[in-house]
């Protein structure tokens, strides 16, 4: 009998057996040649593993589709070859023990499929292939002092399930592909109202543009803006993550020193190369916390404004303000389109929500749309429309409230508990803000043994060194705060004092 192929496949099979892909092209050479080499490779390549039961001729030649005699006559040549056997009475079973000749064929076959040549890279695939990408070792001891997480314990699971179901309830159109890559416009002009009211930023819908986090607006300002070899300026210490995007494009990276009043913008102004493009956290400096002056801000943007130079402004976490009166966004105080701003939910809710925004100038809109739209899209919608009733039905603000009075204790217990244990031995350095402090300690003991001391009594801890690009001073470490108790916060710094001791 020849082959019989259903017409709505005739040209390419495909059946799933027993988790096994079967491949089958019906203008190729005869099925049951193909069929027996798919099996035989199944085989080798340990997809069929030894003993394992394989399908009866009747039930391969239906789900495949094709007739009982293909399927007898790729069997019949595995069982003459040894690859398979037939147990009367139980079915047909890959071989146990396969002939030499099988066994020595497999690593030559394999080796075949992995010294495939590698296509070449592009520029940019090079640039990624020398970045360092290496995650960040973090603590996994009993108090881990780690830091960028939000307290998750805290969190508004209810509301948020509520919100979720009453989405999944109302329809599916959260199913579809959205029309508009920038973002759910709702979500777009709550998010616009928010940041107006409580970061003095000047925006308006049309101009935000939804990211996944801010790790995707940040890559999107690469991809678009910066050449290799264009000259940007970062902050030092600074945001290693935001770094590793610009080394990656080959963009040339000038670090700008950091002191308690934030970036020092005469070195920047001083700077005789072109700068195309300046990325800093005004608001929460990261890692050191210093919040950038009033001064300063208006010197950033008036050389700026001089040379052509954009501003990347990073608000990662400036939503937590203790203290004082919130000090508005940068971005609010530019006269002349010159700052890309760029926000987050990470730290306000959950970082796995992916949802951050970037608020361009006019001008810069379309082209941030239709990169947008060939990258992935869109971002969920679903998520999309849970925010947007979070933060209209003023939940956010209220979230925020808590929070900030939560984190605001834990940093005064981590204060309190520093100055208690360590006196003069430490120095805390920036502002009353954010969700990790960054730390001076004086000992006679190196970065990576204070590390190592602390971890042998339980308690994790995070250098400041890798968002150093030029040297670093010894003994700085952050301290995230969010995620512990206030006792364990006591104990981790009791814990460490005496060791360091
Ligand atoms: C300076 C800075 N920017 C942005 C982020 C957050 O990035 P994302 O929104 O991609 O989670 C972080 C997280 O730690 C950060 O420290």
């Amino acid at each position: 009998m020849g082959s019989n192929i259903s017409p709505l496949w005739s040209d390419y099979l495909k059946r799933v057996i027993m988790d096994l892909a079967i491949a089958l092209d019906s203008n190729a050479v005869p099925l049951h040649r193909q069929l027996y080499e798919e099996l035989r490779q199944a085989i080798l390549s340990g997809r069929l593993a030894p003993k394992e039961r394989i399908p009866s001729t009747r039930s391969l030649s239906k789900s495949l589709g094709i007739s009982r005699t293909t399927v007898t006559q790729s069997y019949e040549q595995l069982l003459s070859e040894g690859y398979i056997q037939t147990i009367v009475g139980c079915g047909t079973f890959v071989c146990d023990q396969l002939p030499d000749l099988m066994l020595r064929s497999t690593p030559v076959e394999s080796q075949q499929k992995i010294v495939r040549p590698l296509c070449q890279l592009s520029k940019y695939g090079i640039g990624l292939s020398q970045t360092d990408v290496s995650l960040m070792r973090e603590p996994d001891t009993a108090i881990s002092f780690r830091y960028g997480r939000p307290a998750f314990d805290k969190f508004p699971m209810q509301l948020w399930r509520k919100l979720l179901l009453s989405h999944c309830r109302k329809g599916s159109s959260w199913l579809d592909y959205a029309t508009d890559p920038q973002g759910h416009r709702p979500l777009r002009e709550a998010i616009a109202r928010y940041l107006s009211r409580s970061r003095a930023v000047q925006c308006d819908p049309d101009s935000v543009i939804m990211t996944n986090g801010s790790q995707q607006a940040l890559y999107m300002v690469m991809r678009l803006l910066i050449d290799p070899g264009d000259a940007i300026a970062i902050e030092d210490p600074g945001y290693l993550s935001g770094r590793r995007i610009f080394l990656s494009q080959g963009a040339k990276l000038l670090p700008i020193g950091v002191d308690e009043s934030g970036l020092l913008v005469k070195d920047l102004a001083d700077t005789t190369e072109p700068i195309k493009l300046v990325y800093v956290t005004p608001s929460h400096q990261f890692p050191t916390g210093a919040i950038l002056s009033l001064p300063r801000r208006l010197e950033l943007l008036s050389w700026a404004h001089s040379t052509g130079a954009m501003i990347i402004e990073d608000d990662y976490d400036s939503e937590y303000r203790y203290g004082d009166r919130p000090i508005p966004a940068l971005q609010g105080l530019d006269k002349s389109d010159s700052v890309l701003y760029i926000g987050t939910f990470s730290k306000v809710l959950f970082p796995s929500l992916r949802i951050g925004y970037l608020v361009l100038p006019q001008n810069l809109v379309s082209i941030f749309t239709r990169a947008k739209w060939l990258s992935d899209r869109q971002l969920p919608l679903l998520e999309q429309y849970i925010l947007t009733d979070f933060i209209e039905e003023g939940h956010l603000e209220r979230h925020l409230r808590r929070m900030r009075s939560h984190y605001d204790q834990c940093r005064s217990v981590l204060v309190q508990a520093l100055k208690a244990h360590f006196g003069e031995q430490a120095t805390i350095l920036g502002e009353k803000a954010g969700i990790h402090l960054m730390v001076r300690l004086y000992t006679s003991f190196s970065d990576e043994e204070i590390i190592h001391r602390a971890a042998k009594v339980g308690v994790g801890m995070m250098s400041a060194q890798p968002h150093y690009l030029k040297a670093h001073r010894p003994g700085e470490f952050i301290f995230g705060y969010s995620e512990l108790t206030f006792s364990q916060i006591e104990e981790g710094i009791s814990r460490l004092a005496e060791v360091l001791k």
